[in-house]
């Protein structure tokens, strides 16, 4: 991707990976959020390939849940052209307190940082958000975006020259449809006065208090892709966009197609399987089954007859024959007998064995 605007020489960036990822669960029972397979690729690395497109070189990940499975797979960050570092936290911090964590990290010559929520899929233009930072003079700069509920989202109304009149976390009235898209840039010195050693929200406690203080947060708003992956129906719908190209990354070679086979899966010649599905290494789908817009890990089987619609089936699941599985999140290691009905929000834990017989599962999202 290219940045157009401001330079990123001399900024730095901080990742914040730390969350525990709960409304993905089962599936990050034992993934972290921003690791899970999307597109083939675990989710950072379509956001540290935009940050490394930028131009910004040196990246602090600050983690907490799972801390080390984000070590082991990005190293130095030299395959992603970057000077990497995961910074764990003594406990939890909040993400104000895991972005104070992490600058300390940083050499004291960076004076502009730039912080990503690390489950966020987008097509912004880094450089545009770092010319409006430097143009307004601010002392934090907000991505924002326009969303259908804002209620899920950090609530950020600005006035006519886009400077941020309130920062309204998840509140039930939202006086504008404009929200945080978890991307900020920061002056050193903010975050340096953000407390150290105990949790902070940067939504609930740092924003706030800057506005009560009459400090400058600007907002820069625009209305490129943008997505949350955190629940189970933005998570297949990020991977189904990636796969088909409407999600912008430069961590793959460009636009798959309809859908998305890693080494070793197989499909029967009478099945389909398509809309960005991603079926993992050494899947099997079945004769006459069908797979739409879905997630297949590793190893997973579908019998045949299978109909899964918007869903993601975790590695090694089976799913039994003429089954039915739409808006659901199938565990590692579940086994679904033939003619089961699974709908709308179902998750089955890892490892459960559901018997044959048309059993029916709904569940709330
Ligand atoms: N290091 C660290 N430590 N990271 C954390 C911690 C922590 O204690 N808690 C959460 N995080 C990370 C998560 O891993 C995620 O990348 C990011 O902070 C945001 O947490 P989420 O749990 O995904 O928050 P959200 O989606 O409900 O809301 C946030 O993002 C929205 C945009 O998607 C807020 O920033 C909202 O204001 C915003 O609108
Ligand atoms: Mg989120």
């Amino acid at each position: 991707m290219t940045s157009t605007g401001g330079t990123a020489e001399g900024t730095a960036a901080v990742v914040l990976v730390g969350g525990q990822g709960s409304r993905l669960r089962p599936l990050t029972s034992s993934t972290p959020k921003p690791m899970l397979p999307t597109a083939g690729v675990p989710f950072i690395g379509h956001l540290l390939s935009r940050i490394a497109a930028a131009g910004i070189r040196r990246v602090v990940l600050g983690t907490s849940y799972r801390a080390e499975v984000f070590a082991d797979y990005l190293g130095d960050g030299s395959a992603f052209g970057l000077d990497l570092e995961c910074v764990p936290e003594p406990e939890p911090l909040g993400t104000g307190g895991g972005i104070r964590h992490a600058a300390a990290a940083l050499d004291p010559a960076f004076e502009e940082v730039m912080v990503f929520n690390g489950d966020i899929l987008s097509g912004v233009d880094l450089g545009a958000v770092l010319a409006e930072h430097r143009a307004a003079d601010a002392d934090a700069t907000l991505h924002l975006v326009r969303v259908p509920d804002p209620t899920a989202f950090g609530c950020v109304p600005t006035d006519a020259s886009g400077r941020v009149e309130a920062f309204l976390e998840k509140t039930l009235n939202p006086p504008t449809d404009q929200v945080n898209a978890g991307c900020y840039v920061f002056r050193r010195a903010v975050i340096d006065a953000i407390p150290e050693g105990r949790p902070v929200s940067v939504e609930r406690e740092t924003f706030p208090g800057l506005l009560r203080e009459g400090r400058r947060l600007q907002g820069h708003v625009e209305s490129s892709y943008w997505l949350d992956l955190g629940t189970p129906a933005a998570f297949v719908r990020g991977c189904a966009d990636l796969v088909q190209g409407i999600a912008p990354t430069s961590a793959l070679p460009g636009p798959i197609g309809t859908s998305l086979l890693l080494d070793g899966a197989k499909t029967a010649a009478t099945a389909s399987v398509s809309d960005g599905t991603t079926l993992g290494r050494d899947v099997v789908v079945g004769d006459g089954s069908r797979v739409i817009g879905s997630v297949v890990m590793d190893g997973a089987r579908i019998g045949d007859n299978v109909v899964v619609t918007r869903s993601v089936i975790g590695p090694r699941a089976v799913i039994g024959d003429e089954t039915v599985v739409s808006d659901a999140v199938v565990g590692d290691d579940v086994t679904i007998g033939a003619n089961c009905e699974l709908r709308e929000g179902v998750r089955l834990w890892p490892g459960l064995s559901i018997p044959d017989g048309g059993l029916r599962f709904s569940g709330s999202g």
